[in-house]
């Protein structure tokens, strides 16, 4: 449950190594993301990154606090003061979209290059990666994404489905292996544990032990559309294309008519993205016919690229009620499952 500074050591604090990698089966949604290799402006650099989100102050403050206490820690070291331990186990409550996982990928490296993590690696799970169908199997399952997130991140999404279903659920079981993990490798391995605010709220209310042990928790709220435009350009601007005037003010009437209704898929910048890849692509058919295209031309993402690009597919009747099949691409936000 709680790290302790390694001073950028480089070295494993912790009890737990990872081994034996190569023969654990791949979650679903796993994803590992390579940590860089380390060097003097990387913490720097990452910093920008986080900078460069759009909105999430919270998140933003908390890495402003957790970088000062590491330098502090370092200056208190050279003092010969005690070092004390930080928890840095902490709860993502948000809608989708909302940023946790991009946000969690992040905090993985940038933990590493300040030498609290030894790997910085991100293994993303959900209920269907920790619990099994018999006794005893879930134990085995959890704890190999224990040992799998060693020296990074366990990032749970949907955490409060694991205690679907009552006390019998194998969910229960899963809860208890992540708390004895928590325990056990507390110096080399974060626990993050995500979904929707009031789930969690009420998950984490119901499971007093398990809040105990989670000291941060982070909003993600949804982005304004304010935000939602930034988010849409900046992605544009990242693959070479630009927004006209017109096309801004469309994509601007689009982002406050899809978030007026203040249902949980709203607001979120997956939105943001998969109406700006839409855009690319209705920019191309239209600029296929033409033989004479200038630079102008390829970059440049008209009103007519943006057009109806919600409306069409988002019949206001139509709200996908909660709880509906999240594997099912979203009529409304054109949510992927990912
Ligand atoms: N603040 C932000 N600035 C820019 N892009 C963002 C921001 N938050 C999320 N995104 C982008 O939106 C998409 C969804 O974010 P993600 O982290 O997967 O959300 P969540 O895990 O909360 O469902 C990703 O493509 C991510 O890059
Ligand atoms: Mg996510």
């Amino acid at each position: 449950m709680q790290i302790k500074i390694g001073f950028g050591s480089g070295k494993g604090a912790g009890p737990g190594k990872s081994t034996g990698r190569k023969n654990a089966p791949t979650p679903r949604k796993e994803r590992q993301s390579a940590p860089r290799e380390a060097g003097p402006g990387r913490v720097e650099a990452l910093l920008k990154e986080l900078d460069e989100l759009i909105g999430l102050a919270q998140v933003k403050e908390l890495v402003k606090e957790i970088r000062a206490y590491v330098e502090i820690q370092k200056r208190r070291q050279a003092e010969g003061l005690a070092a004390s331990p930080m928890s840095l186990h902490m709860i993502f409550k948000g809608n989708p979209g909302t940023g946790k996982s991009t946000v969690a990928r992040l905090l993985g490296r940038l933990f590493k290059e300040l030498g609290l993590l030894t790997q910085g690696h991100l293994v993303e799970v959900e209920r269907a990666d920790l619990v099994g169908e018999y006794i005893g199997h879930t134990a085995h399952r959890t704890r190999e994404q224990l040992r799998k997130a060693l020296g990074g991140i366990l990032f749970i999404d949907e955490a409060y489905s694991l205690a679907r279903g009552g006390d019998k659920d194998f969910g229960r079981e899963a809860i208890d292996v992540l708390v004895k993990g928590m325990e056990d490798h507390r110096d080399n391995l974060i626990l993050i544990l995500a979904g929707y605010k009031e789930e969690m709220e009420y998950f984490l209310e119901t499971n007093p032990g398990l809040r105990s042990r989670f000291a941060i928790h982070v909003e993600f709220p949804d982005y304004s559309v304010d935000e939602l435009l930034k988010i849409a350009e900046s992605m544009l601007k990242e693959r070479q294309y630009f927004l006209s005037p017109e096309a801004r003010a469309e994509l601007e009437r689009i982002f406050r008519r899809e978030t007026v209704f203040g249902h949980r898929y709203n607001g979120n910048a997956r939105l943001a993205r998969n109406l700006a890849e839409k855009a690319i692509r209705r920019q191309a058919v239209r600029l296929m016919g033409r033989a004479v295209l200038t630079r102008e031309d390829l970059m440049a993402i008209t009103k007519e690229d943006v057009a109806g690009l919600a409306g069409a597919r988002h019949p206001r009747n139509n709200l996908r009620p909660v709880g509906a099949n999240l594997q099912e691409p979203c009529q409304i936000c054109y949510n992927d499952p990912s």
